[in-house]
C-alpha cells in the first residue's frame, strides 16, 4: 500500500485478467477501480504469449485507472500454474543471549537457517511459512519470542515457483510500465479473501476452480500446511460438454452457464434443454439429467485430482478439516458444486465470495474475484507486518487478527 492508502492487484488468469484498485476506508477495503479483459495469452495459469498478455494487462489497468480516476499504484501480482510447489524444511540455532529471552532476531535466524536449503537454479522461493518452533528440544510453540531457552528449532514450509514463469509476468508488467509491489501465489492470495480465523483453526481446504487450474490450500490447526495447483478447471467441463453434445466450445460454455449444474440429484427427470445446432444443423432437445451427468463426471474428476494431490502431500492433512471445504473461482458458480465436493471429500462445503469489501463490491461479489481481492488483503497485511517488525512475510498464523489490529491503529 502506498502512502495515500491506495493499493492495487492484478490476477492474470487463463480466462480473464482482473486489475483492482482499492483504498482503506475505516476498517473496510473499498474497491474504487475494476478493469477486466478476457485472457488469450495464458495457458493453465502460465503466460505463453507475452505480447497478447501485455496488451490485455494494459487494457485491464487502463479501465481500472479510468474508473478510479488515479494513477495505478504499485501492484500485488498473482502467480498461477502447476509449477507452484510446497516443500518442508527444518532449522536449528543456539539462542544468542544465554539465560535470557528468545528475541525476534533468534526467530529470524532460525527461519533463515531453515530456508537455506538447495533450490534448483530454475526455481525461486516465493513464500516462507513458519509452522512450529521448538524451544530446548521440548516445548512446541507458534511464537517463541519471550521464552527462555538455549536452543531454538523451526519447522517451515517453503513455497517455490518456476523462475521463468515469474519472469514472464515481470516482463509483461514492465512492458505495461507498472511497478510491482510483490508477487503472491494464487492459492495463498485467495485465502485472504474468503477464509476466516476460526476456519483456519478448525482446519479448512480451499479450492479455487478457475478455467484451466484448480488452486489448493490446506490449513490445519491455524497453520497453512500446503499450497499447490492441479492443471484442470472449468474449461475441462466445457470441452466435455462440446464433445458430448457435438457442439462448439463457445456454445458449450453458454449452455454450461445457462443450464449448468454439477449435481444430477438436483435435476427433475423430465426437464429438457435445447442444444443449438452448429454448421447449419437444427437445434435438438436433450434431457437435462443427461447434460448434468456430463458436468458431474468432470467436476468429480477435478475434486478427485485435488483430493489425491492433498493425500499425496500429507495423508494427515485430510484428517483435521473441521471447517470443511471452501470453493472459489468462476466454476464455484455452478449450482450443486458443493454437493459434489461434500460427496468426494466427505466434508461440508461452502462457496467463498470475497468478504469485507465495500465500494464497487457488487461488481466483484463472485467467487471468481477471490484471487484479485485476496491479493489486496495480502498487500495490506504484508505491509503492516513489515512496518511493525521488519519481517518480509509471516503468513503462518493469525494474519487477519494482525490486520484488524493494525487497521484499528490507523
Ligand atoms: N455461471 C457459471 N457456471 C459455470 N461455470 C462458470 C460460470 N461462470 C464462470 N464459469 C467458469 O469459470 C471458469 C473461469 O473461472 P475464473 O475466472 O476463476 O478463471 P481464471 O482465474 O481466469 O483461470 P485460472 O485461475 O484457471 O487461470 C471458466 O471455465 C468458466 O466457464
Ligand atoms: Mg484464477
Amino acid at each position: 500500500m502506498n502512502k495515500s492508502g491506495l493499493i492495487s492487484s492484478i490476477d492474470i488468469g487463463s480466462n480473464k485478467i482482473v486489475a483492482l484498485i482499492a483504498e482503506i476506508d475505516e476498517d473496510i477495503l473499498k474497491i474504487i477501480g475494476i478493469g477486466q479483459h478476457s485472457s488469450s495469452g495464458v495457458n493453465k495459469g502460465q503466460i505463453i504469449n507475452i505480447d497478447k498478455t501485455t496488451n490485455e494487462i494494459r487494457e485491464s489497468i487502463k479501465n481500472a485507472t479510468l474508473m478510479a480516476g488515479i494513477k495505478f499504484p504499485p501492484v500485488f501480482v498473482g502467480i498461477g500454474g502447476g509449477h507452484i510447489e510446497t516443500i518442508s524444511s527444518k532449522g536449528m540455532v543456539a539462542v544468542s543471549r544465554i539465560g535470557t529471552q528468545i528475541g525476534r532476531d533468534d526467530v529470524n535466524r532460525v527461519v533463515e537457517q531453515a530456508k537455506a536449503i538447495a533450490i534448483p537454479s530454475d526455481r525461486e522461493i516465493s513464500h516462507i511459512i513458519p509452522q512450529e518452533f521448538i524451544v530446548n528440544s521440548e516445548t512446541k510453540t507458534n511464537d517463541p519470542v519471550g521464552m527462555t531457552g538455549i536452543r531454538l528449532e523451526a519447522e517451515i514450509k517453503i513455497v517455490t515457483t518456476s523462475s521463468y514463469s515469474v519472469q514472464n509476468i515481470e516482463r509483461c508488467l514492465e512492458k505495461s510500465h507498472i511497478k510491482i509491489a510483490d508477487f503472491v501465489v494464487n492459492p495463498i492470495a485467495s485465502i485472504y479473501a474468503v477464509v476466516d480465523e476460526q476456519e483456519k483453526d478448525l482446519g479448512v481446504i480451499m479450492l479455487d476452480i478457475g478455467a484451466e487450474t484448480t488452486s489448493i490450500s490446506v490449513y490445519n490447526e491455524g497453520n497453512l500446511r500446503y499450497v499447490g495447483v492441479v492443471e484442470i478447471g472449468g474449461e475441462h467441463i466445457t470441452r466435455d460438454i462440446a464433445y458430448g453434445l457435438s457442439t462448439t466450445i463457445v456454445k458449450a460454455s453458454e449452455l454450461k452457464k445457462r443450464f449448468g449444474c454439477a449435481y444430477v440429484g438436483m435435476v427433475d427427470n423430465n426437464e429438457i434443454i435445447e442444444v443449438p445446432g452448429v454448421s447449419g444443423r437444427t437445434a435438438r432437445k436433450i434431457s437435462k439429467q443427461e447434460f448434468v451427468q456430463i458436468i458431474q463426471c468432470r467436476v468429480e474428476e477435478i475434486f478427485d485430482l485435488a483430493y489425491e494431490k492433498i493425500e499425496k502431500e500429507g495423508k494427515d492433512y485430510l484428517d483435521k478439516i473441521g471447517a470443511g471445504i471452501i470453493i472459489t473461482g468462476g466454476s464455484g458458480n455452478l449450482p450443486g458444486i458443493c454437493d459434489v465436493a461434500e460427496k468426494v471429500f466427505n466434508l461440508r462445503a461452502r462457496i467463498g465470495n470475497p468478504r469485507n469489501i465495500a465500494g464497487l463490491s457488487d461488481n466483484i461479489n463472485d467467487p471468481s474475484y477471490a484471487t484479485a481481492v485476496g491479493l489486496l488483503y495480502y498487500g495490506i497485511i504484508n505491509e503492516s507486518t513489515r512496518k511493525t517488525d521488519g519481517r518480509k512475510i509471516d503468513i503462518g498464523n493469525n494474519v487477519f487478527k494482525k490486520f484488524f489490529e493494525w487497521l484499528k491503529d490507523i
